[in-house]
């Protein structure tokens, strides 16, 4: 038997546009994402000569073939055509859940990335990313990580530089939103506010952390917010405290601000810990 290890990075979206609903009940986006060092661990066992099985440390997490990184580690298999002789995942979970911070896909990137690499990486991380689709909307970037443009269902990616460097506070009150009831939702609503994604590429260009929180915005935000108003709290004190911007990332409905230096980001997580004790410090990895 043998034991892989791997990270599993939580992503942000720092932009993210829904352009429009696909033939096949998708649609298409236009996102710049972001990985940070919010992470679950990852271990998987190897020739466990048992059926597979899964383990999550936190509860109400699925731990059968539903789960996306069991279904990562049989899409990974099947189109390798490897049989690994029983697998065990175990799971560490850190990254807050129904948060639109990708945990789900993170871990799938994670087991594509150490069943690769167990395999002697017979597929580039692109060609590993693309294997991930199959998986998940946000499994292609989650698999690659860092800063990038992501478009079509998820599966198109382009790599961006990097994001100047600046500390995250993420902060995930105690509800949470239905991904699918919130991409029926925008198809009924006119998008008053879009990102500008091409203002948002040239700040990363010229590495203007000013211009990147300029052109922070998610066209999911205003919709969450206008039924959840305590958003409008946290980005209150997110934008009193030092925060350059403040935004829900993905469907939610985690709140994020970029803040300039770990000693903002400590006093805004101060000002809020009481009240969300699902409070995080990060930086972009
Ligand atoms: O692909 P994933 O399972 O993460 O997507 C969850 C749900 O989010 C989908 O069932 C769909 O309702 C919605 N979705 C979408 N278009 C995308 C990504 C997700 O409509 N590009």
């Amino acid at each position: 038997m043998t034991t892989l290890y791997e990270g599993a990075f939580a992503k942000l979206n720092l932009t993210l546009d829904v352009l429009g609903k696909r033939e096949d009940g998708y649609h298409d986006l236009q996102s710049v994402m972001q990985t940070i060092s919010i992470r679950d661990d990852i271990e998987i066992d190897v020739e466990t000569g048992k059926p597979w099985r899964l383990l999550c440390s936190r509860e109400g997490i699925p731990t059968d073939e539903t789960n996306l990184a069991w279904k990562a580690a049989k899409v990974y298999c099947d189109a390798m055509g490897k049989d690994p002789q029983g697998l065990e995942i175990r799971i560490l979970k850190r990254i807050p859940s129904g948060a639109g911070m990708g945990g789900g896909s993170a871990d799938a990137a994670a087991v594509l990335r150490a069943l690769n690499r167990h395999y002697g990486n017979p597929l580039s991380i692109l060609a590993l990313a693309e294997l991930g689709a199959q998986v998940g909307s946000d499994v292609p970037f989650c698999t690659v990580c860092g800063t990038a443009m992501v478009e079509g269902r998820g599966e198109k990616l382009r790599k961006l530089p990097d994001l100047p460097d600046c500390f995250f506070v993420v902060c995930k009150p105690d509800f949470s939103v239905s991904t699918p009831e919130l991409y029926q939702k925008i198809d009924t609503v006119a998008i008053a506010q879009r990102p500008d994604n091409r203002a948002m590429e040239s700040a990363l260009l010229a590495g203007d952390l000013g211009k990147v929180a300029e052109n922070i915005w998610n066209v999911f935000d205003p919709i969450v917010t206008s039924e959840h108003l305590e958003l409008n709290y946290i980005k209150s004190i997110f934008h009193s405290y030092g925060a350059l911007s403040q935004q829900m990332t993905g469907s939610g409905s985690a709140v994020f601000g970029i803040l300039p230096s770990f000693e903002y980001a400590a006093v805004v997580c101060n000002m809020l810990k009481d009240n969300y004790p699902n409070i995080f410090i990060a930086k972009p990895v």
